[in-house]
């Protein structure tokens, strides 16, 4: 049986390449076009004047032609357990943990409210146009079962995982080495690749592991095929000081990951702000991803990531919330701060380098680019649904944008859920503005 198709009207802009590398011409930009959408997948897209009578007959059709349809964005680091964490006052990143954000993660051990807050989350994540997400759980096999069932619920690409922390945090929230590599083998046995689920082994930091435990999740890693990483690294200087006292004898930071076998393209690190020469090269040499966090790295005082040095170096990047460390769910607003923190380093980026890192560039490091990531031909139909027009700011600097550009620039910098009309998954609407 044939399939029934589905044609939105709209105007169309996604990343046909790396704007870093092919400057402008990466943009791939149709107004009033149309995106066809089939069993889920992308059909093609076009202009809406090249649509045939009879394929317009085939199809259902969806009038979006006021708004913009981009892929759906691209979250590569942020904590669901941290939702109520966000906007904690006063502290920095190692007072921050223990004061707001251990307790916070401690109430994660109830099932039902785990539930509660996955589903919130998830909601959350939708209402602000992002569609994939690398989450954090807490050291609870139920809380990664929370997001996990919210996510599948969704019918969402997402990436979570247990995190392991045996030592340095509380007695509430400690696991052992053992226990963080069965209950995580569990876990990945029960949802990676299910459906769009995929696992990250989920190693807090090196702080919070002992070297037992380190060793684990990199068996855990290497064992099961296909699974990520994500921890944090160079994020803090007392924390960078912290790991020099814990593990004598390593070169960085960054350099006792590497000796357990924790590098690769499939490892995701949070912030990577502090790191030096050798260890930008060896991120690059080992294709390793570096999550940049511009609301985190701000609120926390930590400091300032330079994604331009970074990108330059061929490190691999993602843009990411970091909620609940991070002050907004909205990529569009951290793409924003992303820019100004660029700014503060000396270095402009563009709105195409911008959109790239939040979308197909953000699936690119993550290993997601087969599926998502741009509206090309095959890929999973994830997309959001743009109103320029959102608020009277953003309505009049777009009127006098100039190219299509600088309207993605205003939607950055002024955009938020505001501007998130729709998105939807798999071709699904799984939001719709009130
Ligand atoms: N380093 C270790 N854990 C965390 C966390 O939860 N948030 C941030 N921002 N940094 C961390
Ligand atoms: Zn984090």
């Amino acid at each position: 049986m044939t399939q029934r198709s589905t044609i939105y009207f709209a105007s169309i802009a996604h990343c046909l390449s790396d704007p870093w590398v092919d400057g402008a011409s990466a943009l791939g930009y149709i107004k009033n076009g149309y995106l066809k959408v089939t069993d889920g997948l992308i059909d093609s897209s076009g202009a809406e004047a090249d649509l045939s009578r009879d394929e317009l007959e085939q199809c259902d059709q969806v009038d979006y032609r006021a708004y913009t349809i981009t892929p759906g964005f691209i979250d590569g680091h942020l904590h669901y357990p941290q939702t109520g964490v966000i906007a904690s006052y006063g502290a920095q990143l190692l007072e921050w943990l223990e004061k707001y954000t251990f307790p916070a993660e401690s109430k994660f051990s109830d099932e039902a409210y785990a539930n509660d807050v996955a589903n919130w989350f998830i909601k959350e994540l939708l209402k602000n146009g992002t569609t994939s997400a690398f989450v954090y759980a807490t050291i609870h096999k139920q809380s990664v079962d929370a997001i996990f069932n919210a996510a599948l619920s969704a019918n969402m690409r997402l990436a979570s995982g247990k995190v392991m922390m045996d030592r340095n945090c509380p007695e509430f929230l400690r696991d052992t080495a053992a226990s963080s590599y069965e209950d995580s083998q569990q876990l990945i046995d029960k949802w990676h690749r299910k459906n769009r689920l995929l696992y990250a082994v989920t190693p807090r930091f090196a702080p919070t592991s002992t070297e037992e435990q380190l060793k684990l999740a990199s068996q855990l890693y290497h064992e099961n095929e296909g699974v990520y990483l994500q921890s944090h690294v160079a994020e803090n200087k007392a924390e960078i000081q912290w790991v020099a006292d814990l593990y004598p004898g390593f070169r960085s930071y960054l350099d006792v990951y590497d000796h357990f076998g924790l590098l690769g393209e499939k490892s995701i690190y949070g912030h990577c702000i502090y790191l030096d020469d050798a260890d930008i090269t060896r991120m690059a040499d080992s294709g390793t991803v570096a999550a940049f966090c511009p609301t985190s790295n701000l609120f926390l005082g930590s400091g300032l990531f330079d994604l331009v040095t970074a990108r330059s170096r061929n490190v691999r990047t993602t843009l990411a919330t970091d909620v609940g460390g991070g002050t907004s769910f909205s990529m569009l607003r951290t793409a924003s701060e992303a820019y100004k923190v660029t700014q503060m380093a000396g270095n402009t980026v563009t709105s195409l380098q911008l959109f790239y890192e939040m979308t197909l560039g953000g699936a690119t490091a993550l290993s997601i680019d087969d599926q998502v990531g741009s509206l090309a031909e095959g890929k999973e139909a994830d997309f959001v649904v743009h109103d320029l027009q959102a608020t009277d700011v953003l309505a009049q600097r777009v009127a006098l944008a100039e190219d299509i550009e600088e309207q993605l620039f205003a939607l950055i910098i002024l955009g938020d859920d505001r501007s998130t009309v729709a998105t939807h998954l798999m071709g699904e609407r799984v939001y719709a503005r009130p």
